[in-house]
Order: C-alpha cells, then sequence, then structure tokens
C-alpha cells in the first residue's frame, strides 16, 4: 500500500469513526514558546488538554484525527539505522474526554487489524506498570486481554511507557504502545527478548497516551480536568511494514530521493555500508531541511534557525565531494510529497534558494584556513579575554575550543576531524546540550531575543547590549515610519557588537530608505527621550498600539517600553533611562534572510 493510500485508509477510517479531520500544523509552533518544533500531532490541541479551551466550541468536536509533520532531533544521532529520522508524520487521533482506554485500544486494534489486515500474531504491546508512587495500570493491561494472548502484554516503567509533556509543561501520561515483531526470533537474551529490547527484532509502531495529568514547571502532577486520548502512529514504520520493506529508507517515503541522491554520485559504491548509511543521513536530513523551509523557518545560528543550519549541514557532511545537485533533491522531496504537502511546491524556488545560499556559505567555511582560524579564535580570546586556545600548531583542542570554533564557524565536529584535529566527543556532545538547553531558555525568556541573560557578557558588554536594545526599538519604529505599517518584527539578536532586526518586507530597501531610517533614529536619540516602563494588561497595550512581537506568546500582564511618545514596545527589558544614552546609531548592512524577511545590522558608538 502506498503512502498516500495510507494516509487515506487513516483518515478516513476515523472519519467513519466519528473524528473530525484536521490538517497538519506547521513545524514552527507558532503560539507555543514551550517548544522550538512540532514534535507531535497533539501539540496543536494542547489548549483542548488542559482544559483551556472548549472543543465543542472551538473544535466543534471532541474526537480528532489528522496526520500530522513532525521535526525531533532526539533520534539525530541514530538516523542511518533502520527506523529513525527526524522529518516523520504522525497519524493521530485525540479524544478531549470523550472516550477513553477502552474505545482507543479497539479503535488502534481495529485499524491495523481489519482495516489494514496485519496480522495479530505479529503484534505486541506494553503498558505502564507503576513508578514513583504512580500507579500500575491494570485497566490497560485487562483491556488488552481481549485482544492479545497475555504474554504478549508487557509492562514497563516511566521511561517507556509515559508520554509528555512536550517541553517542560503541559499534559501527559501513561501510554500504551503496539510493537511489531519483525523477525518472529527471539535474540541470545531467549525469553527476555520482548518489545523494547535493542536487537531489532520489535520496531514500535503505535503509541497510545492517556492524557490525565498535567506537570507544572514545579514538577508537580495535577490531574487533568478530563480523561484524554492523544495517539501517534508513525506513517514511515507503518509504511515500511505494509510495504514489506526493511528500512523505512526503502520504502515510497523515501526511495526516489535516496535514489537521486546515490545517482547524484555523491556515495562510491550504494552498497558498501557506509555509503548506505552516509545516504539515508543526507536523506533524512535535506528532506527535514526542505519541510523546515516551508515552514519559514531560515537559518541562523540559534532556536530553529540553529537546528536547520546544524541538518543541513550534517547533510553536506556526508557528501565526499562538492557538487551536491539541490534542484533534484527538493524537486525529489517536492514530487513525494506534493499531494499532501502542496505548500512545497508553491515555496519550491524560494527553498532551492535558500539551501544554495546556505550552501555557498558553507562552502566559505570549509576553505577556511584550521591555521587562520585557530589565531581567529585567538584573536577572539584576546579580545574577550574568554578562552584560551594552544596556537596554530596544535591539532589536539579542548572540547570547549572545539565547541567554540563549532558555533562560530559552523564547522561541525565531523568537519574538524576530517582537518585533523582532536578532542573528546563526549565532553563535545556535553556543550551541545548546554547550548541547546541555554538557546531553549531563550526561547522561553526572551522578549525579542536581546541575550542579556547570557553568563558569557561582561558588565561593559551588557551596557553596549542595553544600549543596542533601546535603538532597536527606535529602528523598529522608524522603520514602519518609512516603510509602511507592514514592517513587522520576524527576530532579533544583539550582542555587544551588534544589533540584528529581521523583519517582514518584500523589498530591498534603497539608500535612500536606510539613510532616513538612520536619520529618524539619530534624531530620537538626539531629542534625549525619557525611557519608561509600564504594566498592563496584554489587551489594552496592544489597544493601546504598542508594538509587540508576535511570535512571541505573551503573560497576561507586561511591560511596555516607551521612548517618549515616539516608540511603545512590549518588552521584557532592560533598557537605558534616556535616549541620549545610545550614542550615535550607525546601519551596517541590509540584506535578504529569507524569503520576504530583511536583515539589519546596526551598531551604535
Ligand atoms: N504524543 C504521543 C507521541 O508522540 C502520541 O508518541
Amino acid at each position: 500500500m502506498n503512502s498516500n493510500k495510507i494516509r487515506e485508509q487513516f483518515i478516513n477510517y476515523f472519519k467513519k469513526n466519528k473524528h473530525k479531520v484536521f490538517e497538519s500544523s506547521s513545524l514552527w509552533p507558532q503560539d507555543d514558546p514551550s517548544v522550538l518544533l512540532t514534535i507531535a500531532g497533539m501539540q496543536q490541541f494542547k489548549p483542548f488538554f488542559m482544559g483551556i479551551l472548549n472543543p465543542e466550541k472551538e473544535l466543534q468536536s471532541t474526537s480528532i484525527a489528522s496526520v500530522q509533520r513532525c521535526f525531533r532531533t532526539s533520534d539525530i544521532e541514530e538516523v542511518g539505522d533502520k527506523i529513525h529520522n527526524t522529518f516523520f508524520e504522525m497519524l493521530g487521533n485525540f479524544s478531549f474526554g470523550q472516550y477513553f482506554k477502552d474505545e482507543a485500544i479497539k479503535l488502534a486494534w481495529n485499524f491495523l487489524i481489519k482495516k489494514l489486515k496485519i496480522n495479530k500474531k505479529f503484534l505486541w504491546t506494553t503498558y505502564f506498570k507503576g513508578e514513583k508512587g504512580l500507579k500500575k495500570d491494570i485497566e490497560t493491561f485487562e483491556v488488552w486481554q481481549k485482544y492479545i494472548d497475555g504474554e504478549k502484554i508487557i509492562g514497563f516503567g516511566k521511561k517507556e511507557n509515559w508520554w509528555g509533556p512536550p517541553g517542560k509543561t503541559g499534559p501527559c501520561g501513561p501510554s500504551s504502545e503496539i510493537h511489531y515483531d519483525l523477525t518472529g526470533q527471539p535474540c541470545q537474551k531467549g525469553n527476555l527478548c520482548k518489545p523494547n529490547c535493542q536487537c531489532g527484532r520489535f520496531i514500535e509502531l503505535w503509541n497510545l497516551v492517556f492524557m490525565q495529568y498535567h506537570i507544572n514547571s514545579k514538577g508537580t502532577l495535577n490531574k487533568l480536568p478530563k480523561n484524554n486520548i492523544d495517539t501517534g502512529l508513525g506513517l514511515e514504520r507503518l509504511a515500511m511494514i505494509l510495504q514489506k520493506k526493511d528500512n523505512i529508507f526503502a520504502t515510497d517515503l523515501f526511495n526516489d530521493l535516496v535514489n537521486t541522491i546515490i545517482i547524484d554520485k555523491s556515495f562510491g559504491n550504494s552498497n558498501d555500508y557506509e555509503d548506505v548509511i552516509r545516504s539515508r543521513i543526507a536523506a533524512d536530513h535535506m528532506k527535514g531541511s526542505v519541510f523546515l523551509l516551508a515552514d519559514n523557518v531560515y537559518f541562523s545560528n540559534k532556536e530553529q534557525g540553529y537546528v536547520l543550519r546544524k541538518i543541513f549541514r550534517r547533510a553536506l557532511d556526508q557528501y565526499l565531494h562538492s557538487n551536491v545537485n539541490l534542484e533534484n533533491i527538493v524537486d525529489s522531496v517536492c514530487e513525494t510529497y506534493k499531494k499532501t504537502y502542496p505548500h512545497l511546491i508553491k515555496k519550491k524556488q524560494n527553498i532551492l534558494s535558500s539551501l544554495q545560499k546556505e550552501l555557498n556559505a558553507y562552502k566559505k567555511v570549509l576553505e577556511i584556513d584550521v591555521n587562520e582560524i585557530v589565531s581567529k579564535i585567538n584573536k577572539l580570546k584576546h579580545q574577550t579575554k574568554r578562552l584560551a586556545l594552544k596556537g596554530p600548531s596544535s591539532r589536539k583542542l579542548t572540547a570547549q575550543e572545539a565547541f567554540v570554533i563549532y558555533s562560530t564557524y559552523g564547522l561541525s565536529p565531523e568537519r574538524l576531524k576530517r582537518k585533523g584535529f582532536t578532542f573528546d566527543d563526549e565532553s563535545f556532545k556535553k556543550l551541545i546540550i548546554k547550548h541547546q538547553q541555554l538557546s531553549r531558555d531563550n526561547t522561553n525568556n526572551k522578549f525579542g531575543g536581546h541575550g542579556l541573560n547570557s553568563k558569557e557578557w561582561s558588565n561593559e558588554d551588557r551596557q553596549k547590549i542595553i544600549r543596542l536594545h533601546t535603538a532597536t526599538h527606535l529602528l523598529h519604529q522608524a522603520l514602519r515610519d518609512v516603510l509602511g505599517l507592514n514592517v513587522k518584527q520576524q527576530g532579533s539578536d544583539i550582542n555587544p557588537e551588534r544589533l540584528r532586526f529581521d523583519f517582514e518586507h518584500s523589498e530591498k530597501l534603497t539608500d535612500d530608505e536606510k539613510q532616513k531610517i538612520e536619520n529618524i533614529v539619530n534624531e530620537k536619540i538626539k531629542q534625549n527621550l525619557p525611557v519608561t516602563k509600564k504594566e498592563m494588561k496584554y489587551l489594552d497595550a496592544i489597544k493601546d498600539g504598542a508594538l509587540a512581537f508576535f511570535k512571541e506568546k505573551y503573560p497576561e500582564i507586561v511591560n511596555v517600553y516607551s521612548v517618549g511618545q515616539y516608540s511603545k514596545e512590549l518588552c521584557g527589558g532592560p533598557h537605558v533611562k534616556n535616549s541620549g544614552e545610545i550614542g550615535s546609531f550607525k546601519i551596517i548592512s541590509e540584506k535578504s534572510s529569507s524569503s520576504g524577511i530583511r536583515r539589519i545590522k546596526s551598531i551604535v558608538k
């Protein structure tokens, strides 16, 4: 059964069972700063699980089904084996207090057995056996006994049979998973070879989550107002089974792309094991890059853009030559997915040109001479008193040094090694995890991302960032004055050297426009306008005309910072007390950052 047919069968089945069907949401969750990317089908329905919104009123249904595009970095190191990927599709059904365990299990079972005609002898299930004061889920065990032999219903703890929340807070609960037995043969562990055995015999297919709890930021578990159902069935894995393939990359969801990559002569001999692995990683990451770009993520060094940069460069790292044919790759992904995701076709040209630009940028990085990098880092060390490198002759780096080269120049650890550097992998990985954590925390805390909370900055740096931060507010307003009210903030990043401001605008700015903007900001600086802060209700602030970064989810009560009467903006601060403290303002560059988004960098002196 081809993958289009599988999606269709799933949707039709749940429609017949009184579910309302919803479109996939974006990979970039627009109003949920607790996560970077969409990792599960339930995410767009979080407020309904939590009882904040009424599903009958807002969705006209309490039972929902969807095919959700998802992106997870948690398995990135596993990509290349038979069953893991970063981008994938999740077939899901959800109930907001409508039905619970009995019905969810029945629906899942009948879909697999009756609709898809999967032989039940291959299926095993798991349930939550209780842990840390949380009770064993006997009910689920009992329901499963109606369908399946008790020996094939296995209990596990929290690690395996508890799901959620995505991010730090949100709905969660015990789960029950359906696993498929690929070989029918236990490994050398004999009777201990069961679902979750790492031998490759079992593949997790469908996760049924009984969303009964909510966990808050203090880690306290509270009962949700209703018993809900959240399920996720992996399309790639289901396709692998129904298409009788040995791995997901051989299904129709990957086949053409993998062949395109091999035909591209990137990989010497496609039978060679290492080549196979590299072609799978490249295929997975290329596909993920196309889908992230299609959802308006653009290349950058933080948050979503950082994930995109990382996977695209990692895809490029799999090639042993530099003539990657991106056009064929984008074509192949669009062709495979055009029916389900027509937005890919509309954005095809933009996606291709973004990839091309990033490829060129990465090529430049790769051409950098390593000795030059070391001496540049040493210079940086000198400027910021932050880091000591052992000097150009040494190829032995500390993990911290390797990480700085990686995060400053985008040179991946694999590339660094190919260039002859050595460093400790484990410590490097720890730094990456710390960096991702910081990046996530920034997403949670920031209002426009001035990064002031970073421990990296000295006092002097922090003062500079504060001046640049107030200048950003003036720039935002000046842009709207000169270019029009369609100018909307898309992102902001400040470090002691410069501010960076991304905004929606389709045209390149003329010299005249840039000059006008610069003049306005400098004039407002010269007027020594007082900067004031006022606490207001979010809705009142917006009604009052305060500018906001609409991608941000604001609390009910917000701080509004005004620079005289000129600029008014929602923000977490801090700011200078008087615009005169900013100094003189200069735009140093203006260019496109992605389709329809311009990026300005400015300095103050
Ligand atoms: N939200 C559950 C999962 O992602 C279904 O596994």
